[in-house]
């Protein structure tokens, strides 16, 4: 069974079995059956955080479980239950409709609501984590359902639990979201939607406009995964120390780094890339992005084995030239 359509890389990989579950229960019982049993799962969601680089000998389950209702709704704010499977971005769509805010720096990103928490989804100044409120998982060895807490889910740039400790333990089924009703917090310090909506002479944006300011920052760097396959960023933006930094200013000045505690300095990988000459690099039908050397491209019918080996190759020439580890983003399979 081919996943080519279960993947935002666009790869052609197949899979042994395939499923897809609807409701908690339908997972419940698919955890039991035999295949299940007796195979290595993969769990897919919308698959636009995965690489393919060869077929899967086993399960592949699609969760597929949508719905949204709300669980608690004050003067202030709402707790929103959603179903793991449902678009993340119709998801930030209908709240935006209801005049929920909270997602609206989150628009667009490709992928499911259930794999948001996953990865601590975050653009544009706002990580998943600040409107989280908690989720429920089943666990695949008891078939019990769980809840996790914010605390519980250990978030952190691009983790949380489910890419460490809990590998491979868990299917999200839904996640709650706390989002405000009124006097909307407002993230509007990230340069590039300060200009968009200078731009659009808005002086007091509503949660619609930052959404549509982020819309189109998105499309006029990012590749839609529609037209060329990708997978957003490939690699995490590196941290290295204080030390590091300044010593790398000495030989290049303009080398852009966000501060962070603890004397460390976030760099973006994507711009180390470039530097390193990738940018716009086209191998056959894979390669860089001609507009955001962070994201690697499948113009069609590439392999995934030959994304991963320009991956390693990306790696390699940016340790060389700068000295840093850049660690991928992307689920490798
Ligand atoms: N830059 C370059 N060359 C490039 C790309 C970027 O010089 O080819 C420089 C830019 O000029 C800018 C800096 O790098 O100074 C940051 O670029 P950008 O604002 O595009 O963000 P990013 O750090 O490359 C991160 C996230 C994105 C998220 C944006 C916006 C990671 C790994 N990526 O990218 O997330 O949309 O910030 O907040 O943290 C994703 O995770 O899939 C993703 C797209």
């Amino acid at each position: 069974i081919s996943l080519k359509s279960h993947n935002t890389f666009g790869l052609e990989a197949k899979t042994k079995l395939f499923t897809e579950v609807n409701s908690i229960v339908e997972l419940q019982e698919t955890l039991k059956t035999e295949e299940a049993q007796a195979n290595p799962l993969l769990i897919l969601g919308g698959g636009s955080n995965i690489l393919l680089t060869q077929d899967f000998d086993g399960l592949t389950i699609k969760n597929t479980i949508t719905g949204k209702s709300i669980i608690k709704e004050t003067d202030d704010y709402v707790l929103v239950k959603v179903g793991a499977g449902e678009a993340w971005h119709d998801f930030v769509t209908y709240a935006i409709e209801q005049n929920w805010g909270g997602t609206e720096n989150l628009s667009l990103i490709p992928g499911t609501v259930g794999a948001a928490p996953m990865q601590n989804i975050g653009a544009y100044g706002i990580e998943l984590k600040e409107i989280f409120e908690s989720l429920e998982a089943v666990n695949i060895e008891t078939g019990e359902i769980e809840t996790f807490n914010q605390d519980q889910c250990q978030f952190g740039y691009r983790e949380s639990i489910f890419k460490k400790n809990l590998k491979g333990k868990y299917i999200i089924a839904h996640v709650t979201f706390r989002l405000t009703r009124k006097d909307h917090q407002l993230h509007i310090e990230y340069g590039a939607i300060k200009s968009t909506l200078e731009e659009l002479k808005i002086k007091s944006p509503t949660i619609e406009d930052i959404s549509n300011a982020v819309i189109s920052i998105r499309k006029s760097k990012l590749p839609d995964p529609k037209e060329i396959g990708n997978s957003g960023s490939f690699f995490k933006n590196p941290t290295i120390t204080k030390i590091s930094f300044e010593s790398l200013k000495v030989d290049h000045p303009e080398i852009p780094g966000y501060e962070l505690p603890n004397n460390e300095v976030k760099v973006p990988a994507g711009w180390l890339i470039e530097k390193a000459g990738w940018k716009g690099y086209t191998n056959g039908n894979i390669g860089v992005h001609k507009k955001q050397a962070l994201v690697l491209v499948n113009y069609g019918g590439g392999k995934g084995k030959d994304i991963w080996a320009l991956a390693e190759e990306i790696q390699a020439s940016v340790m060389k030239k700068f000295g840093i580890e850049l660690h991928p983003e992307v689920n490798i399979i």
